[in-house]
Parts: structure tokens; sequence; C-alpha cells
């Protein structure tokens, strides 16, 4: 008999919020500690990406796992605000390498780019595709 492996849908998943003043950098570690056992369990990859005011996520995996995690991200009270950027089916994943990478953006003349387009994503209320393709470049 020959079996199949089924290959379930992929989506890739993301979202702005904005954090909470008391969620410092401290907090942010342990969102990191919990969620990176978390997310290899359940073959989420993706990359949170922060500055002084935004949270920007990506997410990768199955897609009831991923939106029953993204279910569960909106309704933590370390932010507020939570808005979805985007959630598209994909074949391939960006993040591959990564439960959870998480980088801190700086606010220095390296990162004035990426930090002024995320001050605009975090405050315009529709995103281009082609602006959040841009935006990887900050994770490499
Ligand atoms: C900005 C932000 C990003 C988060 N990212 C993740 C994540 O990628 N994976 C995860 O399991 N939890 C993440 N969390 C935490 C979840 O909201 C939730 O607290 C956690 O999934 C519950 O985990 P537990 O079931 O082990 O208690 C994040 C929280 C915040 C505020």
């Amino acid at each position: 008999m020959v079996t199949q492996d089924i290959v379930k849908d992929e989506i890739q998943l993301i979202y702005v919020s904005e954090r909470c003043a008391s969620t410092d950098d401290a907090a942010i570690n342990k969102i990191k500690l919990r969620a990176e056992p978390n997310n290899h369990r359940r073959n989420i990859t993706g990359a949170l990406l922060y500055t002084e005011h935004y949270f920007l996520q990506y997410l990768e995996g199955e897609a009831a796992v991923v939106d029953a995690l993204y279910a569960s991200i909106c309704r933590d009270p370390r932010h507020t605000n939570v808005r979805l950027l985007l959630r598209k089916s994909i074949t391939q994943r960006d993040f591959l390498r990564w439960s959870l990478g998480v980088k801190k953006l700086l606010d220095n003349s390296e990162n004035q780019d990426f930090i002024a387009v995320l001050n605009m994503i975090g405050q315009a209320s529709k995103v281009s595709e082609s602006q959040l393709e841009w935006f990887k470049l900050a994770l490499k």
C-alpha cells in the first residue's frame, strides 16, 4: 500500500500592534522564552520585530494552528490595538530557521527607514503587500 503525506494548508499571517507601557524588554523576553517552545511544538515559524511603540509579527504554519495562536495573541493584555495586515496561503515559508526570531529595532540612524515605515503602518488602516515584503529586510 502506498501512503501519501497529507499536505496541510499553510498560511503566513502578519499583524501590527501597540506595546503597552508596562511591556518592557524583560516582559518581551518572557514572551519569547514561552513562545519559542510553543511554536516549535506547533510547527509554527515566525519573527517578532519591535520598536519603542509597536510590534510587527510574522507567523507561518498550518492555517488552523496559526489562526488559533493569533486569536490567543489578540487577547493578550501585553499589547493593544492588534490589527491584521495580511493573511495569505503559502507554499514556502520565509522564516524556516526560527520558531520565533525576536528583533528590537533601536531608534538609531541605521534603522530610521524601518522605524518611519513601522510608524506609518502603525497608524495606517491598509498596508500594501510590497511594503510588507520590503519590511522583511529588517529581519535579515
Ligand atoms: C506581541 C506578542 C507576541 C506573541 N507571540 C507568541 C508566539 O509567537 N507564540 C506563542 O505561543 N505565544 C505568543 N505570545 C503569547 C500569547 O499571547 C499567549 O500568552 C501564549 O500563547 C499562551 O501560552 P501558554 O498556553 O503556554 O500559556 C505573544 C504575545 C505577544 C504580546
